[in-house]
Formats: C-alpha cells, structure tokens, sequence
C-alpha cells in the first residue's frame, strides 16, 4: 500500500470482527514497530501481544469498552524509561519514541487490512497488574487490532493554515 493512502485512510476503528489473525500478519505489524527509529537509537519498548481471550477479557479493567476487548489481538506497548534517551534538561524521550513506533504499528496494521484504535485512556495499574509488568516497564499504549467490522469516522482535522507558521 502506498504511505500517503494509508496517513490518508487510517481511522480508529471501534468495532471488530471475531476472526483471529495470521500470526505472520501480526508479526510483520510488530516489525514496522521494530524498525521505528528512536531517540539515539535507544529502542526503550517492549510489546504484548494479547491474544489469549481471557487475558484479553481481564484488559477490560484497565479499558471497560467490549470493543476493545473483543477484537482477536490487543496489543499494548510499554516504555523502558531507564534505557531511554535524556534530553540536556533530563526530559525522557521514551514517550515519544513509542508514539512514533505505535503510529509505525498502526499505519502497517492499515496496510495489511486491519483496524486499530489507539488506547490512551486506560487504567496504568491494571495493565501492570493483567500484565504482570516488571518494574522497569511503563505502559504507555494499547490497541485493539482485527478485522474491522465498521469504516471510522470521517476524519475532521484542522486547516493547515491554523496550525503552521511559516517564517
Ligand atoms: C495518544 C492517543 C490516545 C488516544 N486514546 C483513545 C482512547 O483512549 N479511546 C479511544 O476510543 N480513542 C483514543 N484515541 C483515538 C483518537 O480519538 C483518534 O485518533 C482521533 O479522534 C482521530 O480519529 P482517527 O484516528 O480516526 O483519525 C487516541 C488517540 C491518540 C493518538
């Protein structure tokens, strides 16, 4: 698929249909996380790959939408703050390193005929505890990844001229 069709087409999807998903699909989804490019190369994130349906249902007390945990994979991305890049004034680039490896993720799931709809609004402390995350690993992202069973909606998004200054 051609990038500017899949920025173009992407839409949050929160409906899914049940079928699971070729293991090789999933996997070539995590690749174009993997080859995201991060700040000093750091790589600080780590992702779950959910398809267990009561660890999935167990994800509902972090994210209590059925949506979300119907659909036949979750995938959530934790940050490791630790092995992340620091900016001069110590700010973390872990958080921006994984939005860009998640949008990675989320435009190759396009690509390949699937939905995504990325998760911010989610209860941290539940998805450690489902998870049993080690101290080290901060989870930053979830999304639910399938079949889609609606389109999304149209997308609304501002005017370029009110959000670029040209100098
Ligand atoms: C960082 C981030 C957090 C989000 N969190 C949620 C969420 O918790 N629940 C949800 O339904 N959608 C969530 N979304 C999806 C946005 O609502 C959606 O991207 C936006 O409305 C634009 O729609 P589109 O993705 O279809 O273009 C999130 C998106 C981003 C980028």
């Amino acid at each position: 698929m051609d990038l500017w069709d899949a920025i173009r087409n992407r839409r949050s999807i929160r409906a899914y249909k049940p079928d699971p998903l070729p293991r090789d699909t999933i996997t070539r989804v995590l690749e174009a996380a993997r080859l995201a490019p991060s700040a000093c190369n750091k790589q600080p994130w780590h992702f779950f790959v959910v398809l267990d349906p009561a660890e999935r249902a167990a994800l509902k007390a972090a994210y209590n939408q059925d949506w979300f945990c119907r659909a036949p994979a979750i995938i959530v991305a934790c940050a490791k703050p630790k092995q992340a890049w620091k900016r001069i004034d110590d700010v973390s680039y872990a958080w921006v390193d994984i939005a860009i490896a998640f949008d990675h993720l989320t435009l190759a799931a396009h690509a390949e005929g699937l939905g995504t709809c990325w998760i911010g609004a989610f209860k941290p402390a539940e998805v450690r505890r489902c998870l049993n995350l080690p101290d080290d690993m901060e989870p930053v992202a979830m999304t639910p990844l399938g079949i889609p069973a609606e389109p999304g909606n149209p997308p609304q998004r501002k005017p370029l001229s009110e959000i670029t200054t040209w100098l």
